[in-house]
């Protein structure tokens, strides 16, 4: 059954639109990089999803001990490929790169944490400078000289897929190949599975850079906003059986689309006393429990015995989202945060005071609904047992 995409059709006219030159320039880079990393294909992307505010702790702290945390995620149903027979003019060019089979899933238990850098040929030192003691960039008033070119992408170790359907598989081949979706650079989606983005964190030149980046794009926000919405929508359409069974990438990547622009938002944030990006600030802090708030979004929540630093930062965050739940286009869109905000909410509050977030904002209406109870199991296992280690 074609279901047509829930927001208004900005795609098929004013959306996204595909130039052969962007796309085939874009098509090789996917290609080289996809080629690179295939071994990572898999494992990654769910790391990724779990562990990106754990990494920074993780790798500041130096400590060995988070690999054999992960708990490989449970099986999914699945059912045997089929066509639905959907109709489309898609607007996205007509293209034959397939994602690549995967056939080598390892255990995250396997990896080390330095195999979660980049296939590229530099394994970073574990002596490296660490974040903190390198010095604190300031927003650049023009594009930097450190910034990627190409631009990474999300999913740039590939796409462990598990679908079900054909036409969710075209769907994540289509889209991460599409102008309209890489040009937007999106936050939410880099955070969320960007290997290059996770290996980013240990280097606040290039960190800043990539921030950067993604605050500013050719297409501007309100394109981006609405490229990210048609996207969603036909994920919805093309991924339904597999967000139906709780395929984990294909719901992930709905929240995250979904969760764009509010990612955006808190991703920009500056802080006016440093003219520098709060994100980065949250890195470079010795004690990098911000980072989490940024992860909120994605469903990913505060452990309750992180120590929050109480930052201007920080405030303007969670007031970017309390904002954007009380909107009332936005909170329906905003599945991840309207789970995880009032408890970060309430630990924020208790350690900086009432003014510091606003708490019982989505509460206030609560629906209850979206996320299989493993995942919260498992990421607040991971969390705490790091937080534990790091105490310890
Ligand atoms: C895909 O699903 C099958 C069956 O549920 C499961 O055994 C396998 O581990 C999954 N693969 C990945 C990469 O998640
Ligand atoms: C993706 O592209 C292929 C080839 O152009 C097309 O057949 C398919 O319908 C597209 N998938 C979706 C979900 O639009
Ligand atoms: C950090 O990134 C910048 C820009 O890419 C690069 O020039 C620099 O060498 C990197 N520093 C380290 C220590 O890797
Ligand atoms: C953390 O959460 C657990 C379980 O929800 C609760 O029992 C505990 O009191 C919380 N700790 C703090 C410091 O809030």
């Amino acid at each position: 059954m074609f279901t047509p995409p829930p927001s208004p059709q900005p795609a098929r006219t004013s959306g996204p639109t595909v130039t052969p030159e962007s796309l085939s320039q874009e098509r090789q880079e996917r290609f080289a990089s996809a080629q690179a990393s295939k071994r990572y294909i898999g494992r990654r992307f769910r790391m990724a999803v779990i562990l990106i505010p754990v990494l920074v702790i993780f790798l500041t702290a130096r400590l060995s001990y988070v690999a054999s945390r992960v708990v490989e995620k449970t099986a999914e149903p699945v059912v045997p490929l089929s066509w639905h027979g959907r109709e489309e003019n898609s607007n996205w060019r007509h293209h034959k790169r397939h994602p690549e089979p995967q056939t080598q899933v390892s255990s995250p238990a396997a990896s080390s944490p330095t195999s979660t850098s980049t296939s590229s040929a530099a394994t970073p030192s574990p002596t490296a400078t660490p974040p903190s003691a390198q010095p604190l960039p300031t927003i650049p008033s023009s594009p930097p000289a450190a910034l990627p070119t190409p631009f990474l992408q999300p999913f740039d170790g590939g796409i462990a897929q598990n679908f079900s359907s054909l036409s969710c598989s075209n769907f994540f081949a289509n889209m991460t190949n599409s102008a309209p979706f890489r040009q937007c650079r999106p936050f939410s989606l880099l955070l969320q599975g960007s290997n290059a983005f996770v290996d980013a964190q240990s280097n606040l030149t290039l960190m800043n850079a990539i921030i950067y980046g993604t605050c500013n794009t050719t297409p501007g926000i309100s394109q981006c906003e609405s490229n990210m919405a048609w996207f969603a929508g036909a994920l919805k359409s093309a991924c339904s059986s597999e967000l139906g069974n709780n395929n984990a990438l294909a719901a992930s990547t709905l929240t995250a689309l979904q969760a764009f622009s509010v990612m955006y938002d808190a991703a920009c944030q500056a802080d006016p006393t440093t003219n520098s990006y709060c994100y980065i600030e949250a890195i470079h802090n010795t004690n990098p429990s911000d980072l989490y708030y940024y992860a909120l979004p994605l469903d990913i929540t505060v452990p309750n015995s992180t120590v929050p630093t109480c930052s201007q930062c920080s405030k303007s965050v969670m007031g970017v989202y309390a904002a954007s739940l009380k909107d009332a286009n936005q909170k329906p869109l905003l599945t991840g945060l309207s789970q995880t905000y009032d408890p970060a909410a309430q630990l924020t509050v208790q350690y900086c005071g009432a003014d510091f977030a606003q708490t019982s904002v989505v509460s206030a209406a609560l629906v209850s609904f979206g996320r299989p109870p493993w995942i919260v199991a498992v990421a607040v296992g991971v969390i705490s047992s790091l937080l534990m280690g790091l105490s310890s």
